[in-house]
C-alpha cells in the first residue's frame, strides 16, 4: 500500500437521523475514502448547538450519529471518529481564527441567512397576539424605512457613470449608503434573533479541517461556500504568520444535492422532509407513499414528466439502468403510475439500507464498540490537534511557551 500523503476531513451534525442525502453526498465517499487516505471524521456537536437543541437529548444523539456512521460502513480500524467537543482545541483555533476572519465574509453565507431567517420565523409564530403583530409591524418599519432610504440614494445612484471617470466621493456616499442599508436588512431579516455562535459557525468549521492540515474535504455541494471561507481563513492566516496551513478541496460525493420528499427543498434532518438510512421497511413506504411528485398528474394515464419528479431522480441511485429505462418509458406514455413508481422505489432503497440496518442492530446490541471507537478516535485527533495549537501559539506570541521565549 502506498503511503497516503494527504488528510481527509470530514463532519456531520447529531442533530437527527442521518439520511439518504447525508449518505450520497457525503458519508457512502467517506467509507471509501477512507480506503486510501488518512481520514478523520467528526460528529460535530458544537455545530450542533449553534441553533435550538435539547441538552438532555445531545449525548443520544452524539451516539446515534456514531453508530448510524459506522453501521454505514466507516471502519475505526481504517478512520478516526470522534467527537467535536471532546477536543477542546477546535473551540480554540475557531476564537485565534476570528482574528484574521473579515466580518463581511461571515455576512455573506447563505447558510447563516437561511438559518437565522427560520429562527425569525420560528420566534415569530411563538409569539402570540400583540406581540406577534408588534414584530411584524418592526418588520413593516424595516422594509418602508428601507424603501425611504434606497429612495434617498437614487440620486447618487443615477449620478453614478460606470464607463466614466470614478467619482470617489460620490462612490464612497454610495457605499456607505447601501453598506448601511445591507446590514439593517440583515438585521431585520431575522439575524438579531440567531445566536453570535451561528454567525461564527464557518469558522469552526474552517478549525475543524485545518486543525489536521486536512486538505481533501468530502461534503455535499451545500458546503462549497463553507469550504471557501475556509480557504480565505487559511490565505489570511499564513499571509500574516507564516506559511501553516494548506489549501483545501471538496471532494463531491456521489449526489451533489439530494432533494426532500417534499421535491422543494434539499433534504435535511431538521425539515421532517427525509429518508433516514435507518428508516425500518414500513416506514420508508409511508414516507414514499406520500411523497411529492409531477403535480401535472393527477391520473395514472396521464402523461408523466420524469425530468421534473424528485422520485424519478432518486432512482438513479437505488434502481438499475435498464429498469429506470422501462420506467421512464411507462411514465411518460401514462402506463405506470407514481404508485408504482413509488414501490419500486421503496423496495430498492429497503433492499440498500438492509446490511446498514443489520450492522446498526450489531452495534446497538454491543454500544461499547462505538464507545471504544470514538475513544480512541478522541486519542488520537488530540494528539494531532494540540500539535498544531502549540504551532499557532508560538507563532502568535500565546501560550506559556511564547512567555518563556520572551524577549528582553
Ligand atoms: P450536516 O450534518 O448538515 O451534513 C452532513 C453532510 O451531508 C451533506 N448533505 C447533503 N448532501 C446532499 N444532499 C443533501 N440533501 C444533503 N444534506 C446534507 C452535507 O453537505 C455534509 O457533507 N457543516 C457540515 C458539518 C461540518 C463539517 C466540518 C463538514 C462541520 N465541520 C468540517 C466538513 C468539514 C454539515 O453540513 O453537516
Amino acid at each position: 500500500m502506498t503511503q497516503p500523503t494527504e488528510r481527509v476531513f470530514s463532519g456531520i451534525q447529531p442533530t437527527g437521523d442521518i439520511h439518504i442525502g447525508n449518505y450520497l453526498g457525503a458519508i457512502k465517499k467517506w467509507v471509501e475514502i477512507s480506503e486510501r487516505y488518512d481520514s478523520i471524521f467528526c460528529i460535530v456537536d458544537d455545530h450542533a448547538i449553534t441553533v435550538d437543541y435539547n441538552p438532555a437529548k445531545l449525548p443520544r444523539m452524539v451516539f446515534e450519529a456514531a453508530l448510524t456512521g459506522m453501521a454505514c460502513g466507516l471502519d475505526p480500524q481504517k478512520c478516526t471518529l470522534f467527537v467535536q467537543s471532546h477536543v477542546p482545541e477546535h473551540v480554540e483555533l475557531t476564537w485565534l481564527f476570528n482574528t484574521v476572519t473579515p466580518l463581511g465574509s461571515l455576512f455573506r453565507m447563505t447558510q447563516f441567512k437561511e438559518k437565522s431567517r427560520n429562527a425569525l420565523y420560528k420566534a415569530i409564530a411563538k409569539k402570540e397576539g400583540e406581540a406577534q403583530s408588534s414584530a411584524l409591524y418592526q418588520i413593516k418599519s424595516l422594509g418602508d424605512a428601507t424603501v425611504k432610504q434606497l429612495t434617498a440614494l437614487q440620486p447618487d445612484l443615477t449620478a453614478l457613470e460606470p464607463e466614466g471617470q470614478p467619482d470617489e466621493a460620490l462612490i464612497a456616499r454610495i457605499n456607505d449608503g447601501l453598506g448601511g442599508l445591507m446590514q439593517k436588512l440583515q438585521v431585520g431579516l431575522g439575524v438579531s434573533e440567531a445566536s453570535a455562535a451561528l454567525f461564527d459557525y464557518p469558522v469552526l468549521q474552517a478549525a475543524d479541517i485545518l486543525l489536521y492540515k486536512a486538505t481533501l474535504v468530502p461534503v455535499g455541494e451545500d458546503q462549497e461556500q463553507h469550504l471557501e471561507l475556509c480557504r480565505e481563513v487559511a490565505e489570511r492566516f499564513n499571509r500574516k504568520f507564516g506559511d501553516v496551513f494548506p489549501q483545501v478541496h471538496r471532494i463531491p460525493g456521489e449526489a451533489p444535492r439530494i432533494l426532500g420528499l417534499d421535491g422543494k427543498q434539499k433534504m435535511s434532518k431538521s425539515l421532517d422532509n427525509h429518508i433516514g438510512v435507518l428508516d425500518e421497511p414500513k416506514v420508508i413506504q409511508k414516507k414514499l407513499a406520500s411523497a411529492f411528485t409531477d403535480p401535472q398528474r393527477i391520473r395514472r394515464s396521464d402523461p408523466g414528466r420524469p425530468e421534473i419528479c424528485n422520485i424519478f431522480s432518486l432512482h438513479r441511485y437505488f434502481t438499475t439502468e435498464g429498469k429506470r429505462e422501462e420506467l421512464e418509458q411507462g411514465c411518460r406514455a401514462g402506463t405506470i403510475g407514481c404508485f408504482d413508481c413509488k414501490k419500486e422505489l421503496a423496495g430498492n432503497i429497503i433492499t440498500a439500507f438492509e446490511p446498514i440496518r443489520n450492522r446498526a442492530d450489531t452495534f446497538r446490541q454491543n454500544p461499547q464498540l462505538v464507545i471504544d471507537a470514538l475513544e480512541a478516535g478522541r486519542a488520537r485527533s488530540s494528539e494531532i490537534a494540540s500539535q498544531t495549537i502549540g504551532e499557532v501559539h508560538q507563532l502568535l506570541g500565546l501560550g506559556r511557551r511564547a512567555l518563556g521565549q520572551m524577549q528582553k
